[in-house]
């Protein structure tokens, strides 16, 4: 369980303070698919960004199955960020390492002796659908190639929260749907929790069995998804379902539908 305690995040710079984060308390059960949905600039990123400590927060706590880990540092930020894996839109793969090689580098700075590794890289490579193509390099893979690899280095150390920010922003419709069915079967299967970043309704629509909705630092509401698009309560979320309804009008189709 992820417990986020009263956490505000304020960014310092030149201009100024930018409060990105204001007083945000959430509870995200282990085995959830959480979705976190918001505008551009919400504080979406910041916010996941502060459960493996890439930012810290300024104020509040964030606890992990019950263990603070607000102050960890050295060792113990170590092993949090080796527990947590993290996807990003951009896929982030390592251009001159092979796809094999991609998987196996979290368990080289672990110190997993080579043939282990590879054990380990392989039977990821199953899970995520690309056995045939451990030679390749990411420049030779297309987007939703590179996500699948992203997911399985995600995973190489058996992480049971994995933080995906906008990850299936880069990818078409039939694409994100595989992927989101992918991170599905991988809550099931292996139990992770998952925290999915969103400004697209229907991403957290079709994959989260809960959402928070983050406008402007704040969280504005959250609950069971159903329950929060049937009776939608704040400006936030009514302005994501209108821009959400132009796209799909526009495109004449939901990825909710095509998921089915
Ligand atoms: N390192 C930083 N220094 C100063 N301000 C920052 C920093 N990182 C983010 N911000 C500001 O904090 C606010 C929240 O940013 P954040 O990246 O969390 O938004 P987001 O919801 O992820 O947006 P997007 O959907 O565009 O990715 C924005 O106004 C942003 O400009
Ligand atoms: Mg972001």
């Amino acid at each position: 369980m992820i417990t986020i305690d009263h956490v505000s995040k304020t960014y310092a710079s030149k201009q100024g303070e930018h409060h990105a984060l204001k007083d945000i308390s959430l509870t995200i059960e282990s085995g959830d698919i959480f979705g976190i949905l918001g505008s551009s600039g919400a504080g979406k990123s910041t916010l996941v960004r502060c459960i493996n400590l890439l930012e810290r927060p300024s104020s509040g706590r964030i606890l992990i199955d019950g263990n603070d880990i607000t102050n960890y540092r050295g060792a113990q930020l170590k092993e949090l960020r080796q527990s947590i894996g993290m996807i990003f839109q951009n896929f982030s793969l390592f251009q001159q390492r092979t796809v094999l090689e991609n998987i196996t580098f979290p368990l080289e700075l672990t110190g997993c002796p080579k043939a282990k590794r590879e054990t380990r890289a392989k039977e990821l490579l199953d899970v995520v659908g690309l056995a045939d193509l451990s030679a390749r390099y990411p420049a030779q893979l297309s987007g939703g190639q590179q996500q699948r690899v992203a997911i399985a280095r995600a995973l190489a150390n058996r992480a049971k929260i994995m933080l995906c920010d906008e990850a299936t922003s880069a990818l078409d419709t039939k694409t994100t749907v595989a992927i989101l069915d992918l991170l599905k079967t991988i809550n099931r299967e292996f139990g992770v929790t998952q925290v999915l970043i969103t400004h697209a309704l229907t991403v957290a629509e079709s994959a989260c069995n809960k959402i928070a909705v983050i406008d402007d630092g704040r969280i504005v509401e959250q609950g069971a998804t159903h329950s929060v698009f049937a009776h939608p309560q704040s400006n936030a979320l009514h302005e994501l379902i209108e821009n959400s309804r132009s796209v799909i009008s526009a495109q004449g189709v939901s990825i909710v539908e095509q998921g089915a």
